[in-house]
């Protein structure tokens, strides 16, 4: 099995970009800690970013089409994306929403998320753990399966 991480716009910008809200780890960063954690499980993970929606739509079609799980951090496409909204749902997309920050703590425009609509569920404002905590569920979860 492999678990797919995908992340949206801006986020290649961790660790330099307003690290008092996002923190200083880069996604490098977490792509790591994901991996030893992934490779601990005897799972393979795969790890993208794109500033493009179009690349995250194929990307949850892609992943769906493998059966394979996904944590999304759509970034701001979160908010606007009925497309990625669309892909999700009609791929029948089995995702994980990751958020670094607690978007429902900041501007009212973050409160509106049209990929929760779609998700198994959602973590959100624990900065790079929230990775690592979707990806424990996600493992909990294939283990009950199991
Ligand atoms: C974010 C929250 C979004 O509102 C924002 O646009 C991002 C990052 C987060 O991880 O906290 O780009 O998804």
């Amino acid at each position: 099995l492999a678990v797919h991480v995908l992340n949206g716009p801006n986020l290649n910008l961790l660790g330099a970009r307003e690290p008092e809200i996002y923190g200083s780890e880069t996604l490098e960063d977490i792509r790591s800690a994901l991996m030893a954690r992934c490779e601990s499980e005897g799972l393979a993970l795969v790890f993208k970013q794109s500033n493009c929606e179009g690349d995250l739509v194929t990307w949850v079609q892609e992943a769906a089409a493998a059966s394979a799980p996904i944590i999304l951090n759509a970034g701001a496409l979160t908010h606007s994306s009925i497309a990625l909204h669309d892909a999700i749902k009609g791929a029948r997309a089995e995702v994980v929403e990751v958020h670094l920050s607690n978007p429902q703590a900041r501007e009212e425009f973050r409160h509106r998320s049209y990929v929760a609509l779609v998700a198994r569920g959602t973590i959100s404002g624990f900065g790079a753990t929230s990775y690592l905590l979707a990806l424990e569920a996600l493992i909990a979860g294939a283990k009950r399966k199991s």
